[in-house]
């Protein structure tokens, strides 16, 4: 019997939506996660690759991109204030990231407020509660002791979608369009 052919839809790939970490953290978290790898393995992240993810959306049809950055688009969100002053291990993933003692909450107001508009029009499933972190370095084992992370702060002003692929030289990300954040109004 002839085998069924089956159609899969051309991808726009894997998607995300992120704030990307300014140079001088990015720079700071790439050297402090050099010197876990350097004494305790794991692979680390490139600095340019470096971001904060606000909604995972997976593999998107290609023929969905246009709604997809329409929405994107159409959205207001504030500028928020993101401030990193810890250093984490998560044993179940084997990833250290850089995380919030106290995230402030328009950060994640900003994250909920994305994500109910992406499973609004369909782009999103389910999700997981959202943990605001950079992850540094993956495949780590036994992290030892972690170093103390000076905090690093800064306003998020624009966000952006994301595509990641595997690439030899690990996990690869493109910027697809980003988006300004919106200022307060001052009256
Ligand atoms: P991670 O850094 O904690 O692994 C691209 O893969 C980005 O999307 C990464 O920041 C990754 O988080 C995040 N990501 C991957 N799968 C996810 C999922 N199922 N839910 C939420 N975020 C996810």
């Amino acid at each position: 019997m002839a085998a069924e052919a089956t159609y899969t839809a051309p991808s726009a790939g894997r998607l995300f939506f992120a704030l990307w970490v300014p140079p001088a953290c990015a720079g700071t978290l790439h050297a402090m996660a050099g010197a876990v790898v350097g004494r305790s393995g794991g692979r680390l992240m490139r600095e340019d690759t470096l971001h904060l993810t606000l909604a995972f959306l997976g593999d998107i049809a290609e023929r969905r991109l246009p709604a997809l950055m329409e929405l994107a688009a159409g959205l207001s969100l504030p500028r928020v204030p993101v401030c990193l002053d810890r250093l984490g291990f998560w044993a179940q993933n084997h990833i250290l990231f850089a995380g919030s003692s106290a995230p402030d909450p328009a950060l994640g107001a900003l994250a909920d407020s994305l994500q109910e508009s992406l499973k609004e029009a369909g782009f999103l499933a389910e999700t997981r509660a959202f943990v605001p972190h950079v992850t540094m370095l993956r495949k780590l084992l036994h992290p030892g002791k972690l170093p103390a992370l000076p905090a690093q702060a800064w306003e998020a002003e624009e966000f952006a979608l994301v595509r990641s692929w595997r690439s030899d030289r690990g996990a690869a990300y493109e910027t697809v369009a980003r988006w300004p954040l919106q200022s307060a109004i001052v009256s």
